[in-house]
């Protein structure tokens, strides 16, 4: 471990320090949900990042190392789809072993991990998120865009299982009107199968995918109809800035996660960083830019410019863009989800 990885800690301009860093390995996919990438928006058409541009395992290894030494020890790896990278497991290989960093997770729509969770377990990765907003396959495929079927993912949540991942957790975005129907069905499969299930606010991301505030579910509706049927209560979060409000079912069958973005939005504790495939650097989720990191690798900067050139992007941050749409003045321009990452 570097010298520097003992000084104090990087904060924001609302004393926020920098621990979680989520890094989108590829703005592509292999499904095309509506509230993420619409297909009218991410078509044929549709220019996607060239390969050459996308940051190599080495240069993401050299970057991360940065953001360890300014206190980074949490990892997300998403996309677009992650697992779009075959490769993956040797970035887990080079990774994993970096002093400071304590967990290591992926966001992954599933459909690959059959082939992949085995390769990615010897690698290194101990935990998972899959997405799954539906265990019907007409809704499922009206929500992806897709013609495969639930099967495609629920092989993956099982490969996950299989290969000693733990925990399993899925994510399902609700929508009024589209797949808020699932609640229930959702959760009963969570607790038969034994994964964490969150359901998630859908949420005003990007600028393509349609968003009304008529189409979220609030959590406190979620968390109600789960209680009608399964009673549950609170729990404290496991960490503190923690993105999912936690609760247990009575009846011992594990805990519920329900992400209140938009009915409770949570920046007042965010310490998350994003990282696009290009190496930009991006503070908040809903942020029109990015501060280019890859122009600095590739023009010779050392470790310590790279190190301060962060910090300093880090130190000048004031984002807050959840409490300002509750405020009502979340306006403009701002980059799409699959961009910067889920
Ligand atoms: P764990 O470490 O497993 O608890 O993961 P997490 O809950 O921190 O991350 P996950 O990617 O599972 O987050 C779930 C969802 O919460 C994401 O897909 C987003 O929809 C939303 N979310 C995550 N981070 C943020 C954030 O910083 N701001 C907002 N507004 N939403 C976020
Ligand atoms: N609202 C909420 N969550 C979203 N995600 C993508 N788009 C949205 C949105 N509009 C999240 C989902 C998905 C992950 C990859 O990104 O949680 O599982
Ligand atoms: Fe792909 Fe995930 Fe976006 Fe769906 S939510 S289009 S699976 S990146
Ligand atoms: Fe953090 Fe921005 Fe999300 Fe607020 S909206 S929690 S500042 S990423």
């Amino acid at each position: 471990m570097s010298a520097d990885h003992v000084a104090p800690p990087v904060l924001d301009r609302l004393e926020r320090p920098v621990e979680d860093l989520r890094v989108s390995l590829t703005d592509r996919c292999n499904l095309r949900c509506t509230y993420c990438m619409p297909r009218e928006m991410f078509g044929p058409d549709h220019a996607f990042l060239p390969r050459h541009d996308l940051l190599s395992f080495e240069e993401l290894s050299r970057v991360l190392r940065a953001f360890v030494d300014l206190g980074v020890s949490k990892l997300r790896l998403t996309g677009g789809e992650p697992l779009l990278r075959t490769d993956l497991p040797d970035l887990i290989a080079m990774i994993a072993p970096l002093p400071g960093i304590e967990d290591i997770a992926l966001t992954t729509n599933g459909i690959l991990l059959p082939r992949l969770a085995e390769p990615l377990v010897e690698a290194g990765l101990k935990r998972v998120t899959i997405s799954l907003d539906a265990l019907d396959d007409e809704t499922f495929r009206a929500v992806a865009d897709t013609p495969l079927s639930v099967d495609a993912v629920l092989a993956g949540v099982q490969a996950a299982i299989d290969a000693g991942l733990s925990p399993v957790k899925v994510n399902a975005v609700l929508q009024r009107g589209v797949n808020d129907h699932q609640l229930e069905d959702l959760a009963g499969w969570a607790r038969d199968t034994g994964v964490t299930l969150r359901f998630i606010e859908f949420m005003d991301v990007g600028t393509t995918n349609g968003w009304q505030r008529e189409r979220v579910v609030p959590a406190d509706e979620g968390q109600a109809r789960i209680h009608a049927r399964w009673p549950i209560e609170p729990v404290a979060p496991e960490r503190q800035g923690e993105v999912a409000e936690r609760f247990q079912y009575l009846d011992g069958a594990g805990t519920v996660g329900i992400v209140a973005s938009v009915t409770r939005p949570f920046c007042r504790t965010c310490v998350r960083a994003r990282l696009s495939a290009v190496g930009e650097l991006y503070t908040c989720l809903f942020a029109s830019k990015g501060h280019d990191l890859r122009a600095l690798v590739r023009g010779g900067a050392t470790d310590t410019e790279l190190r301060d050139a962060i910090a300093s992007v880090w130190r000048a941050r004031t984002d807050r863009a959840s409490e300002l749409r509750s405020e009502g003045g979340l306006t403009g321009e701002r980059v799409e989800m699959s961009y910067i990452g889920g």
